[in-house]
Order: structure tokens, then C-alpha cells, then sequence
């Protein structure tokens, strides 16, 4: 692996108290200081990418926005990526999509051929499970390749906010399954 190998990772959440964003982070930290991945982590905000709603009157007229275009370079510049997907009535929530959707119009290649880690999080008992399944399935289409997926339901029994840790050993385990995964894809 490159020593200076980027790994970007977010929450495809724009809740600033996103539990899928402790996850996308826990993820990365595992990744260089449990695993010991020679890697840098890039933590990213979807708030920091607001826009308006896709239309393309307002493509047609003003071009793609410029967080759109940073958003999808900040991909570019990454050896490897960490999302987890916040569950919004089934699916992808508004704030992630709309960037998502704005990013394809610059290359339906969204992802650029990154190995992906896709995580999912909620309070709830199936962890966003059919949120992760769409993103799952989907990756490939838009140049991104999963390594592995994990969704982690009942969050709070799950995850350690004193520690900032999955508390459970199982779910622990797979996360590292995962990432031993993401590690051998980036070299
Ligand atoms: C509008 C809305 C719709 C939701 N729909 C779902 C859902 O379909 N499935 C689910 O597991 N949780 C659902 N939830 C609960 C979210 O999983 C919960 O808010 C979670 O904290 C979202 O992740 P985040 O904290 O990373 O934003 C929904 C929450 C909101 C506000």
C-alpha cells in the first residue's frame, strides 16, 4: 500500500448528530489504528456541500454547483472510501441524494472505481439494512467497488459513545472482516 493512501470517509447523513457518522469514523479509526493501515483519513460534512435541489432547468441555466464539483473531487483525490448510509423512509436520505445526483451529472461514474466500504446505522433493529442493500447493489454502476458491507442495528445497545467503540464483539469483528478488506484493495 502507498504510504500516504487517503481514505475518505462520511456519513451519507447531514444530521449533525449522525449516528451514522460515529460509525464512518470508528470505521476509519479502526482502519489506521487497530489495523494499523498506513492510510490518512479524510473525514467529510455533507453540510459542508449544500445546494440546490437537482433540476435540470437549474443545470441548464447556472452549470453544475461548485460544491458538487468538490464533492465529487474529494472522491477523486481518495484511494478509498468509507460511507454509511442513514435509512430515510427505505431509502437514501434527501441530503445525500441530491449531491449524489448532482456529482452524476459531472460522470455517472460517481465513485471513479474506488473500493468502498458501505456501513449502515439506526436505532432501529434492522440497521438501515435496505438503505445499504440499494447502495450495495447499485456501487457498481457508478464505478464504485464494494469490498464489504455491514449495517449495525440498535445502535445504542451497539455502539460505546464513552469509547467511541462497537461495544458488541460480533459486530466488531465484522467491522474489521470488512476493513481488512478495504486494506487489501488499497495495495
Ligand atoms: C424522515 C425520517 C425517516 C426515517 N426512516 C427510517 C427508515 O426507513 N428506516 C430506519 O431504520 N430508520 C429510519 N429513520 C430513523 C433513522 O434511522 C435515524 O434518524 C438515524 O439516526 C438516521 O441516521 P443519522 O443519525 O446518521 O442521520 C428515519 C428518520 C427520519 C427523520
Amino acid at each position: 500500500m502507498p504510504d500516504n493512501a487517503t481514505v475518505l470517509v462520511f456519513a451519507a447523513s447531514n444530521s449533525t448528530a449522525s449516528i451514522n457518522k460515529l460509525l464512518a469514523v470508528h470505521a476509519g479509526n479502526v482502519l489506521k489504528h487497530t489495523l494499523a493501515a498506513p492510510v490518512e483519513i479524510d473525514v467529510l460534512d455533507l453540510n459542508d456541500f449544500e445546494m440546490p435541489i437537482y433540476s435540470p432547468e437549474r443545470e441548464k441555466a447556472h452549470g453544475i454547483p461548485q460544491p458538487a464539483q468538490d464533492f465529487f473531487a474529494r472522491i477523486g483525490a481518495a484511494d478509498g472510501l468509507i460511507i454509511s448510509y442513514a435509512e430515510h423512509n427505505g431509502s437514501y436520505t434527501a441530503a445525500y441524494k441530491n449531491i449524489f445526483d448532482w456529482c452524476s451529472r459531472i460522470n455517472a461514474k460517481v465513485f471513479q472505481n474506488k473500493p468502498i466500504v458501505a456501513l449502515s446505522a439506526s436505532p432501529g433493529r434492522r440497521g438501515g439494512a435496505t438503505v445499504l442493500k440499494t447502495a450495495v447493489d447499485a456501487a457498481a454502476f457508478f464505478g464504485g467497488e464494494v469490498k464489504g458491507s455491514l449495517s449495525v442495528g440498535l445502535f445504542e445497545q451497539h455502539f460505546d459513545r464513552e469509547t467511541d467503540q462497537l461495544s458488541d464483539p460480533e459486530l466488531a469483528a465484522s467491522l474489521r472482516t470488512v476493513l481488512l478488506a478495504l486494506q487489501s484493495a488499497l495495495g
